[in-house]
């Protein structure tokens, strides 16, 4: 698992994670300490953020094997009570050119929202390129192939969030997590985090603790009539257990309205894929079903491909 995100997530995004996965993939002890918390509370995001949390340091694999040793007892208990909750505005740059294109105005309901920064994608900029749309917020840089760029911002009537463990954007302990899960040298993410962060405190979204199969279909009923309903979820469906994933998949694709994913094709197989565009991680875009896109992790890129 750390060898794997070292070469498929890291390498090319955060030298430090790349080189301190690594080190962790051979590190016998980390790994025998690893294994006595459940299987789910191992991972690398999530064992990173945890001891970046406690104010350990990630830049030298020797310092970290000797913090997270010697403050196991603490280490453990973070990776017990959290999870990996990365809420990265960045990928609303992903679903603009879906969301710009639907009957407007829209409805959106966010499955797995986190703290919900993602529920305000009409207050983003956006620049893909040197093309640019919106000019107020943070700037949301995605390098787009394959289609033209969209052309305007949604316009958005009800913004409403599910998650099992709603975070809030206004509580400085949540804030102070969301910023230990973004990785060591993306200052500009730390950055638009902060301001996506405010503007979701100056308008907060009705955030509902919920599972995405059980407490979807109450939420949907919520949403007002005359606005085109997009339920969609980002680098969500990974945390669910497969026989959940398959039972969302098939109500998400039987409301009204639209369905957008942002997910790994090891979670949601389409068929016809073509080959992604070189070995780093891709998740796939796509719209009631259909793929149309392969996306970067954080937003920073996606080849269309539909
Ligand atoms: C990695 S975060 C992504 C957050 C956000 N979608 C984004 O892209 O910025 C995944 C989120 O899904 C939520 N989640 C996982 N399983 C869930 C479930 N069964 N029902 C609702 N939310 C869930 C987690 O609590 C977490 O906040």
């Amino acid at each position: 698992m750390y060898t794997e995100f070292a070469v498929r997530e890291a390498r090319g995004v955060s030298p430090i994670y790349e080189r301190l996965s690594l080190a962790i993939s051979g590190d016998e002890t980390i790994l025998a300490l690893l294994e006595a918390v459940p299987a789910s509370k191992r991972q690398p995001n999530l064992l990173l953020g945890v001891v970046r949390l406690l104010g350990g340091p990630v830049d030298d694999p020797a310092a970290f094997h000797e913090f997270t040793v010697a403050n196991w007892r603490a280490v453990q208990a973070e990776l017990r009570t959290h999870a990996t909750q990365t809420n990265e505005a960045g990928r609303c740059a992903l679903l603009l050119p879906v969301l710009a294109s639907l009957p407007q105005p829209l409805a959106l309901l966010e499955v797995g929202a986190a703290a919900g920064v993602n529920l305000y994608p009409d207050r983003y900029a956006y620049r893909y390129g040197g093309h640019e749309v919106g000019s107020r917020g943070p700037v949301l840089d995605c390098a787009l192939t394959g289609t033209a760029p969209p052309t305007r911002l949604p316009e958005v009537v009800w913004r409403a969030g599910l998650d099992l463990n709603p975070l809030d954007v206004t509580d400085p302990w949540d804030l102070a997590w969301l910023e230990a899960l973004i990785w060591p040298e993306h200052q500009h993410r730390r950055d638009r985090l902060r301001e996506a962060a405010a503007i979701a405190a100056a308008d907060p979204p009705t955030l509902i603790r919920g599972d995405l199969v059980d407490d979807l279909p109450s939420l949907v009923a919520q949403a007002p009539p005359g606005a085109t309903l997009v339920v969609f979820h980002t680098s969500v469906l990974y945390q669910v257990p497969a026989p959940r994933r398959a039972a969302f998949a098939q109500l998400a694709g039987g409301l009204p309205g639209h369905w957008v994913a942002v997910e790994a094709p090891t979670v949601l197989a389409y068929r016809g894929l073509p080959p992604p565009p070189d070995q780093a991680f891709y998740n796939v875009l796509a719209l009631d079903g259909k793929p149309l896109a392969w996306t970067r992790g954080h937003g920073e890129a996606m080849a269309w491909f539909a």
